[in-house]
């Protein structure tokens, strides 16, 4: 229905003419093509105008074209671009101790905390199973890891797409046309405590949790469960691994949602929102797990270029400056509460931390949603059949999320039987 009635204009459609002839078919082919942004708005190739409450995925955390981000870039690029890890650069030492400093801000968390840099989220997961590789062999006092390589990962978890973070994404669907993968990755149910105390042992070299569940539904974990989780990998000397790569960086209106529930990680898997929307990620390790990389054992070339460290630092500046953090909490708990106060009888729940919000509904009915809010001008994804995900800038402003409430129903009511709803069927 409503495929046949957006029609974005004749610029979009030879455009996505040439992305059909050219490039690979992962995502299948995009409703619109983005020419440019601004804050929490962007415009298409026919000149229309959109609230992008998805922000990349989480990513554009401080708004796009954020011109501190941009004149960061700018700077860096034109006076050093690159210098591999041979070689030391400003950049990724400033970053590096303010990431330092942001992680040990929170309670518990030592005063030996280091980074590895990579390119974004599945990257920064890879890095930390090789770290559980290294914790499982010096725990033993063995050259390898032995047996102790089994990964414990919950179901509907995303951890990524390379051949590692793949293993670990709970989503069979997504994974079994590829086998065979790691061997060793454990699948339980979130926040399921049986299961999980039922699936340790000394084999297991780490726990692999999202302290949100981002593509899984945006489901948030228990306090117990990431306590208990803490708890048992500690006991069997196992890694814990926060993926914080879609609620880090102030999605939730804290830096690290695990460290804000008052759980210390040995690891934390961070990306997306870090750079802004330039391409970076970074595993970082806590306490002994801060030394268990030695030279050789792990690498990437790009890791920690001088432009998007010099972007991330720029977007640390700006949540700093601009108070985000609070912007978010307030925002967020003010969008659910606008949501919740429509009454409207599509809506089940509206959960979710800060700006990572699903409003989950009666009906499968999510991505037929997302098309009508579409081209009613506002960006969105739907994160299951059942779940509309909003995750905007964090800079989003409650007059831009009034605009999408004021829509909402209108919306819901097209996609929805409304005589089911009503109970007349
Ligand atoms: C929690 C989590 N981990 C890892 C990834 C993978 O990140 P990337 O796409 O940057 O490799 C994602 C991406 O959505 C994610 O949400």
């Amino acid at each position: 229905m409503t495929d046949e009635t957006f029609n974005p204009g004749p610029n979009t459609a030879s455009w996505l003419d040439r992305w059909d002839d050219s490039v690979m078919t992962t995502y299948g082919t995009p409703p619109i093509v983005i020419e440019r942004g601004e804050k929490s708005t962007v415009w298409d190739v026919d000149g229309n105008e959109y609230l992008d409450l998805l922000s990349g995925i989480a990513v554009t955390s401080v708004g796009h074209a954020n011109p501190a981000v941009a004149k960061a870039v700018a700077d860096q690029v034109s006076t050093l671009i690159h210098t591999s890890n041979l070689y030391g650069h400003k950049r990724t030492i400033e970053l590096s101790e303010r990431l330092k400093g942001i992680v040990e801000s929170y309670a518990n968390t030592g005063n030996n905390t280091k980074v590895f840099y990579c390119q974004g989220g599945a990257t920064a997961n890879e890095a930390a199973i090789k770290l559980a590789r290294r914790n499982a062999a010096k725990v033993q006092g063995t050259e390898t890891a032995g047996t102790k390589v089994k990964l414990i990962s919950t179901n509907k978890a995303f951890h990524g797409r390379t051949s590692g973070s793949l293993t670990l994404t709970g989503k069979p669907e997504k994974r079994d046309q590829f086998l065979p993968l790691l061997d060793g990755v454990v699948y339980v149910d979130f926040n399921d405590l049986e299961q999980l105390e039922a699936a340790m042992d000394d084999d297991v070299a780490a726990i692999f949790l999202e302290p949100i569940q981002g593509e899984g539904g945006v489901n948030v974990a228990t306090d117990e469960y990431l306590a208990k989780a803490r708890e048992l990998a500690t006991k069997y000397n196992a890694l814990m691994i926060h993926d914080e790569v879609q609620t880090g960086i102030g999605r939730t209106g804290e830096w690290y949602y695990g460290l804000s529930r008052g759980v210390v990680p040995d690891v934390i898997s961070s990306a997306k929102g870090l750079g802004g929307g330039m391409p970076i990620g970074a595993s970082i390790a806590l306490g002994n797990a801060a030394d268990l990389f030695e030279p050789g054992d792990h690498a990437t070339t790009y890791g920690g270029n001088p432009v998007t460290s010099a972007a991330a630092l720029a977007v640390l500046d700006t949540i700093e400056n601009e108070a985000i953090l609070d912007n978010v909490k307030t925002v967020g708990q003010y969008f659910k509460d606008e949501v919740l106060a429509l009454g409207h009888p599509a809506i089940v729940e509206v959960r979710g931390a800060g700006l990572l919000i699903a409003i989950e509904l009666t009906e499968p009915v999510a991505a037929e949603a997302v098309k009508l809010a579409l081209a009613k001008g506002f960006l969105l994804n739907a994160v299951t059949p059942t779940a509309i995900r909003v995750a905007p800038p964090l800079v989003i402003t409650p007059d831009e999320l009034d605009t999408f409430v004021a829509v909402l129903p209108d919306i819901l009511d097209q996609v929805t039987t409304n005589g089911d709803l009503l109970g007349n069927e």
